[in-house]
């Protein structure tokens, strides 16, 4: 019932959710490698922009996505309302898609692992052991961005900031290709009531009840 070979922990959910706190607390205690995907795009969409390009163009943003390199990754300007809306640009063209699924799959091919995105339960491992779906109501999204935004020193207005969460996830949501959605066997998790360690044990009980971590 329970396999124990490779598990793959597919969490999902709109943006600022929670859902990279969460995942890398559930990969650290399972022991998984960890994969932020939504840094992928991010990465595809910040060369674009580097490169004076259009996100919304496909021919650009397939070139940017097939020559991306692991230690774009590691760029320390993935984040910020630039990324975020050139992120979402690239994210809906179906060439970008396909040409970074290999790269998800690979990641969790051998050893298992722990990915937060917008597709993983849905098309990137359908078949994924624990399925969560994490979200919270917008303005509280927004309170927690915002907040992480604060921290960084980067000034941002709150209306601003929820302005662009609302934006990015009707974009996320209505796209084509891969749209944002609960899968059908997802754990829904709506943490707009709960702090980040009631969030941890909640979807830490439902993955242990579907992976035997030993
Ligand atoms: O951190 P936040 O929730 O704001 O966003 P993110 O997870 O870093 O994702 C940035 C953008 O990439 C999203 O708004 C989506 O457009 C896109 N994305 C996606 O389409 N599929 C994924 N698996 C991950 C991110």
């Amino acid at each position: 019932m329970k396999p124990i070979v490779a598990p793959i922990v597919a969490i999902d959910g709109p943006a600022a959710a929670g859902k990279g706190t969460l995942a890398r607390r559930l990969a650290a205690t399972l022991g998984l490698p960890y994969l932020d995907t939504g840094l992928l795009y991010r990465a595809v969409g910040v060369r674009v922009l580097e490169a004076n390009g259009d996100p919304s163009e496909p021919a650009t943003a397939e070139a940017a996505a097939l020559s991306l390199q692991p230690r774009d990754l590691d760029r320390s300007d993935l984040r910020g309302p630039g990324a975020d809306a050139a992120a979402a640009s690239v994210a809906s063209i179906p060439g970008v898609r396909i040409a970074l699924l290999a790269f998800q799959r690979d990641f969790g091919a051998r050893d298992g692992a722990v990915l937060d995105g917008r597709d993983i339960g849905t098309v990137i491992f359908p078949d994924a052991a624990a399925k969560l779906f994490v979200t919270a109501g917008l303005s509280e999204r927004a309170r927690r961005r915002w907040l992480e935004l604060r921290a960084k020193g980067t000034g941002a207005d709150i209306a601003t900031v929820e302005e662009d969460i609302r934006q990015r996830d009707a974009k996320d949501a209505a796209r084509a290709a891969a749209p944002l959605k609960a899968a059908a066997d997802a754990f829904l998790l709506d943490t707009s009531a709960m702090d980040a360690d009631t969030a941890y044990q909640a979807a830490l009980t439902f993955v242990r009840s579907r992976i035997d971590t030993g």
